[in-house]
């Protein structure tokens, strides 16, 4: 093709343009980044939305409240004043964590159910949802979460690992939040001032394609637009829906203990949950979606605006990670036969 001179110079100024406002989306991005994190997070402020101000009126219901990440959960809701259902399957942890909490906290109430989430079924949970109608409830964390006993290729993944995580992470996640769905409704629509909060835990694992980890990454996957779908629903209800992304946290799952500065402790992580919950953290091009902890938030912004979730090259990066934890896993495995 023969462009005229003429030609060249409009063609040129139009990259230009183009490259101009590419820049500048970047840049209005990255500011919104540091804004998010650094300047309008507000924790307390946050917390108070879901219980109007009020102690110990409203209830949050927290699965997976025994350890780890909903453990620090069950704690800080606590502190602001919440009541707190505690969900998990150990009747004795959860006894134990009651008892705790109730002389932490003697005016707050902190009732237990017990549940095994791995295979939900529609007797339990209707057993589960006549439970919590006694209770004024306006947040549930959908915390609790399964992942591969170490990375693995699918072919090689025990079924019932597979199943157990999908039944987890997805089957039983749905079966509590459409038990506990009536009751937040009609606690929230008492109470003119009160919103109501869903609150789920995704992750890294699904934000990626995690090769080694493909089912638990399918799961969270799952989860990210389930969630997010719901969100527009529960809108006119005055429910937020908000999935939350982390990258690793130190905890029994993650197998991590010492905390850095890419790997938060609980206490650490959950805080900038509440902190940033209604400003995205590093989330600026996703929907109902939050990345709250910084080094977290960076991360993603920078593979999700100048890569892609779906980019090969970090595919290939997320790949080698993983198998290289693969190596290290089965090594030490194999000393200890
Ligand atoms: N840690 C990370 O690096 C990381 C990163 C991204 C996302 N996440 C997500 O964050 C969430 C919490 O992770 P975590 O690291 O805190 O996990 P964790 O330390 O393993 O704690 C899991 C909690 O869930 C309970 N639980 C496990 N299986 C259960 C079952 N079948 N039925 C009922 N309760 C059960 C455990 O109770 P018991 O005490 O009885 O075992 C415990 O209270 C998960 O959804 C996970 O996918 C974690």
């Amino acid at each position: 093709m023969n462009l005229s001179y003429l030609d060249k110079i409009t063609n040129t100024k139009a990259l230009a343009y183009i490259g101009f406002i590419l820049i500048i989306s970047k840049l209005y991005k990255l500011s919104k980044l540091f804004l998010n994190l650094f300047v309008i997070g507000n924790y307390n402020k946050n917390l108070s939305i879901y219980n109007n101000n009020t102690k110990f009126k409203y209830y949050a219901l927290v699965t997976g409240c025994t350890d780890g990440i909903g453990l620090e959960y069950t704690h800080q809701l606590a502190s602001k004043f919440y009541n707190v259902v505690l969900l998990s399957r150990s009747e004795e942890k959860l006894k134990a964590l009651s008892n705790d909490l109730k002389l932490k906290y003697p005016e707050g109430d902190f009732p237990y159910y017990v549940l095994n989430c791995n295979n939900v079924d529609s007797e339990q949970q209707e057993k589960l949802s006549n439970f919590i109608k006694s209770f004024p409830l306006s947040v549930l964390i959908n915390n609790v979460g399964l992942s591969h006993a170490m990375p693995v290729p699918f072919i090689e993944t025990p079924q019932d690992e597979w199943r157990s995580i999908i039944d987890i992470n997805c089957t039983g996640t749905l079966a509590i939040t459409q038990a506990v769905l009536p009751t937040l409704k009609k606690t929230v629509t008492s109470d003119p001032k009160l919103r109501g909060l869903i609150l789920t835990m995704g992750s890294f694992g699904g934000l990626l394609p995690t090769p080694l980890l493909a089912t638990y990454s399918g799961s969270k996957s799952f989860l990210q637009n389930w969630s997010n779908a719901m969100n527009r629903e529960l809108l006119k209800y005055k429910i937020d829906t908000n999935l939350v992304l982390s990258y690793l946290v130190t905890s029994k799952m993650s197998k991590i203990r010492k905390s850095s500065f890419m790997i938060p402790n609980p206490k650490m992580f959950v805080h900038s949950v509440f902190k940033n919950l209604n400003n995205k953290g590093g989330a600026i091009s996703k929907y109902a979606t939050c990345t709250p902890y910084w080094s977290h938030a960076i991360y993603h912004f920078i593979i999700e605006e100048f890569f892609g979730c779906y980019n090969s090259m970090v595919n290939l990066i997320n790949f080698k990670f993983h198998l290289s934890i693969r190596q290290r896993a089965l090594k030490k495995k194999a000393k200890q036969v």
